[in-house]
């Protein structure tokens, strides 16, 4: 049984990195959530369906294997499983790289599936909150660091970027006209076990287990916000039970980050560090697309949300590469 204190929660994306972790601790907190995934094969299914399978041994969850894009398919979800209070949409294209590859599916995952999710939570009956992601890739060009919420977004440098921005837009539209709670989150490159093996993580990891050669862009000068999964677990959810307000001009939007940059060549340092074992290094150029430096100020999501990253890149680290022996096989 429930309590009745738990809430029914739409987990989007739950097949992925970040909403498997999500649907989990609301799952593990005594909620029921409604998780939605297409499953695509942007990388492994299998890795998707080893975090269902986790999601689904718990009573209270159920899936839905569809597309957000495709507003009747939710529609139908939305008239079996209501009511539901509370949305986490985390289901897109994610990827700066692979948006230069194949355009497409970011605009119909990012954009109309944003898009159907922002019209249908306008329809539901004793609606709470719509929680979203969006991504320090929105701070594009922006020369000042550490990224602020306040900071200029007008220069995206990738099509990935673009149509996270366009979500924050069409979100304050939302917010503005059919006044509902919705909040938005930047989130700082997310890492840790059950992760996305198109990420440098995971794809250094393999390589230097193999012997294989890592390849270093921008000649090891860039530095990311590197942040641990369960810091934005957190993070999300403490955005997520914050008592909305329709008052403000303008619908919420925080970073969150670990607020502590790292060079990628102190990244690559603490995974050999907990590999044990060197990396043979190729440097090459800044690929397109990629900013050099993301940092962000995470003043805001303290003070508002009382967010407070807790996990350090070696620890973090260690523990992805803990859970990488055991799950070798996502990469072959
Ligand atoms: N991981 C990061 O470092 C990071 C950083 C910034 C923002 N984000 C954002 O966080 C969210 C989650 O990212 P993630 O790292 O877990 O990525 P992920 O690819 O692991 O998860 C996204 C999930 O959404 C699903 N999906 C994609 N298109 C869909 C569609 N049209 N209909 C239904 N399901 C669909 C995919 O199958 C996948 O399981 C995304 O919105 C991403 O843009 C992630």
């Amino acid at each position: 049984m429930t309590s009745a204190l738990s809430k029914k929660i739409l987990v989007t994306g739950a097949a992925g990195f970040i909403g498997f972790h999500v649907a989990k601790r609301l799952l593990e907190e005594g909620h029921t959530v409604v998780g939605v995934d297409n499953l695509n094969s942007y990388y492994s299914v299998q890795l998707k369906k080893d975090r269902l399978k986790q999601l689904e041994s718990f009573e209270f969850f159920q899936f839905y294997c569809l597309d957000v894009a495709d507003h009747q398919a939710m529609e139908k979800m939305w008239q079996q499983e209501k009511p539901i209070t509370h949305v986490v949409h985390l289901a897109a294209q994610a990827g700066v790289r692979y948006s230069l590859i194949d355009p497409y599916p970011y605009v119909h995952s990012n954009v109309t599936g944003f898009m159907v999710m922002l019209e249908q939570c306008r329809y539901q009956e004793n609606f709470e909150h719509l929680v979203y992601a969006s991504t320090s890739s929105v701070y594009g060009l922006n020369p000042s660091l550490p990224f602020k919420e306040s900071d200029p977004v007008e220069h995206p440098i990738s099509l990935y970027a673009a149509t996270k921005r366009a979500n924050e837009l069409m979100a304050q539209s939302y917010y503005h006209l059919y006044r509902y709670p919705i909040t938005g989150l930047r989130l700082f490159t997310v890492y840790g076990p059950w992760g996305r093996p198109d990420m440098s993580l995971f794809k250094f990891t393999k390589a230097i287990l193999a012997g294989e050669t890592i390849d270093v862009y921008n000649h090891g000068q860039m530095s990311r916000d590197y942040t641990y999964i369960s810091d934005i677990v957190d993070g999300i959810l403490a955005a997520l039970w914050r008592p909305a307000s329709v008052e403000p001009r303008e619908h919420p939007l925080y970073n969150l980050g670990n607020d502590q940059k790292q060079s990628l060549m102190t990244f690559i340092e603490a995974l050999e560090e907990a590999l044990g074992r060197k990396a043979n290094k190729n440097f090459l150029p800044l690929q397109p697309g990629d900013i050099v430096e993301t940092s962000s100020d995470i003043q805001k999501a303290k003070v508002e949300l009382g967010y407070c990253p807790k996990v350090d890149i070696h620890q973090g680290i260690a523990e992805f590469v803990e859970w990488y022996k055991t799950h070798t096989i996502y990469l072959k």
